[in-house]
């Protein structure tokens, strides 16, 4: 039987022991695939730094992703594109440390960020190299068509890719602002052959961010290898993201609208987090009628 291991005390207090999370079998692609196998959606949340990651742990969420959000939830930016590798490292290490003190179960993902794998396969290579060393279990990159190429170089050399289609913040200059992506016939048809190329490429995960419901279910059901993670992409994809700060109703700006904001109702930070876990895996969250186009 396993047991839980107690955290070590700290000057600064002791990070969360997680109770029945710190039980669980660790979460990795075969588990995932079995969740999707089973119908069970997958709860995704990110997070910046040990001590949310060890809270988001014990709250029982799959997988933590260490987004390029950072650069506007922790660092101020106006958007992700001046995000730098060195910032990314230092936040998946700070998280994956988290993560091990807290004896943490949680499968972590992190962000390449702009101009850190576009310029070649190789360089794309270098530097999810870093983002691995530092403690992550998979690295995501936005966009498609060219990109198949560098998932595949990832893949094949043991690296675990997620990708990111439809609003993808990266580039959001060249798509003119945060607008629903795939809503014509033209871009769905674009976003489908993209979506199957980084499949067959190797990519295990799949955001889907601002895509219409009705596209992303439609990804959701082609895609057998590929799990989709939707963020205000309707209810039918295999999972759900949201950035931690937003459901949290921390967010500077205004929430969009496919985010809920889970502290409403909920006692302290623990407990919106574990709503967001549930109402994932009830499908109650996100509400077509609310989040979705
Ligand atoms: O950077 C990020 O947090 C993301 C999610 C919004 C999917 O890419």
């Amino acid at each position: 039987m396993t047991t839980a291991v107690a955290p070590a005390p700290t000057p600064y207090g002791s990070l969360p022991t997680n109770s029945p999370q710190a039980l669980r079998r660790p979460v990795s692609l075969p588990r995932l695939a079995q969740m999707r196998e089973r119908g069970e959606k997958i709860s995704v949340l990110t997070a910046y730094d040990a001590t949310f990651a060890a809270v988001v742990d014990a709250a029982g969420v799959d997988c933590i992703l260490v987004g390029d959000s950072l650069g506007m939830v922790c660092q101020g930016l106006s958007t992700t594109v001046g995000v730098t590798l060195e910032a990314m490292r230092h936040h998946t290490d700070a998280v994956a440390r988290g993560l091990r003190r807290a004896n943490g179960s949680t499968w972590l993902i992190s962000d390449l960020p702009f101009g850190t794998y576009q310029e070649s396969k190789e360089q794309a290579l270098r530097n999810a190299t870093v983002l691995m060393q530092a403690g992550a279990h998979m690295i995501k990159i936005e966009g498609g068509g060219w990109t198949a190429e560098v998932v595949h170089f990832l893949v094949e050399r043991g690296i675990p890719v997620c990708a990111h289609l439809g609003l993808t913040p990266q580039t959001v200059h060249a798509l003119g602002g945060y607008r629903v992506q795939g809503r014509e016939d033209h871009a769905a048809q674009v976003m489908r052959e993209q979506a199957k190329a980084l499949e067959d490429a190797g990519a295990s995960m799949l955001v889907l961010e601002m895509v219409p419901h009705a596209l992303a279910t439609e990804l959701t059901n082609e895609l057998k290898h590929c799990h989709t993670i939707g963020i205000g992409a309707g209810n039918g994809t295999a999972g759900q993201v949201l950035v931690l700060h937003d459901m949290l109703g921390i967010n500077l700006g205004k929430n969009p609208k496919f985010v809920r904001n889970f502290m409403e109702g909920a006692a302290s930070v623990p407990d919106a987090i574990a709503a967001y876990v549930r109402a994932v895996k009830d499908g109650s969250f996100p509400d077509n009628a609310v989040h979705a186009w």
